[in-house]
């Protein structure tokens, strides 16, 4: 996109480094630990990441509007929203396994801008905005070339509602072990989302993510050539229920598998 302003990303990019980095010295440290659910974390680290993010786009951008996981945010009438995941991967952070990131997207009328992950155990920062390809750590990356599901690493993820809801990935989970090479749950949708984009997966699925789990690894994994749907193919949007990402070679092999 010619006229998207260089403030956007680099608002988006500060954001997350400072609040990764603050992530970062915190892993292994006394936690704050409140339960959503019955398996559902958040920390007090969770939430002040949070406020390091917002704090900065609302110093830039006073008048746009905030979806974040962690607080509900005034409503502002605004083309602009900036979608926040300030820590993707609680439970990973809480056991001291060290895959989880800081996600922040920026859309406008309802079109992702802007995506930025940060991963600050490994340095890893992924952006992209619309039509300008992907990036990590600047260095321009595509999805994999891989064609067919049994040279395929796949990766997944299993929702919070796992222990109540019928609709539990299990049965898809079985499928896709034994359709191709493997399959992995590394618990941080957003990574996710980067992995393909980066060839590391070449497809991944989940049901039940959040706008913030997927606005900007959405964004990033499109701009690196990959493909993302619902599981029969259809648009996605941030806002559906279950999402299909892959390296576009295999999206027809993977939506056969999840019918
Ligand atoms: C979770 C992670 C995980 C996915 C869950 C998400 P959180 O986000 O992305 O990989 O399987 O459904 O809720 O709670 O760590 O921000
Ligand atoms: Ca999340
Ligand atoms: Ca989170």
């Amino acid at each position: 996109m010619r006229d998207l302003p260089k403030s956007f990303k680099s608002v988006a990019t500060g954001a997350a480094l400072k609040a990764g980095d603050y992530i970062k010295r915190n892993v292994g440290k006394n936690l704050s630990v409140r339960y959503k659910g019955e398996i559902n974390v958040v920390t007090h680290v969770d939430r002040a990441a949070e406020r390091i993010i917002v704090n900065a786009i609302k110093k830039s951008f006073p008048g746009h509007a905030i979806l974040a996981e962690e607080n509900d945010y005034a409503r502002v009438r605004s083309d602009y929203t900036w979608i926040i995941d300030p820590l993707d991967g609680t439970t990973n952070f809480l056991h001291g396994f060290p895959f989880f990131c800081v996600s922040v997207a920026l859309f406008k009328k309802g079109k992702p801008l802007v995506g930025v992950v940060y991963d600050p155990e490994r340095g890893e920062l992924f952006t992209s905005a619309r039509g300008g390809g992907a990036y990590l750590n600047r260095k321009k990356i595509s999805v994999s070339k891989v064609r067919g599901l049994k040279k395929a690493m796949l990766v997944t993820g299993f929702a919070y509602n796992i222990k109540i809801s019928r609709n539990n990935n299990i049965e898809n989970f079985a499928r896709f072990l034994k359709a191709s090479q493997a399959v992995r749950r590394a618990g941080s949708a957003a990574l996710d989302l980067c992995y393909v984009a980066c060839g590391r997966f070449d497809g991944f699925w989940e049901l039940y993510l959040n706008p913030w789990d997927t606005a900007a690894g959405a964004l990033i994994l499109e701009e690196a050539g990959g493909k993302i749907t619902k599981f029969d193919g259809s648009p996605f949007t941030v806002y559906d229920k279950e999402l299909l990402a892959s390296n576009s070679k295999l999206h027809s092999k993977m939506i056969s598998i999840l019918r």
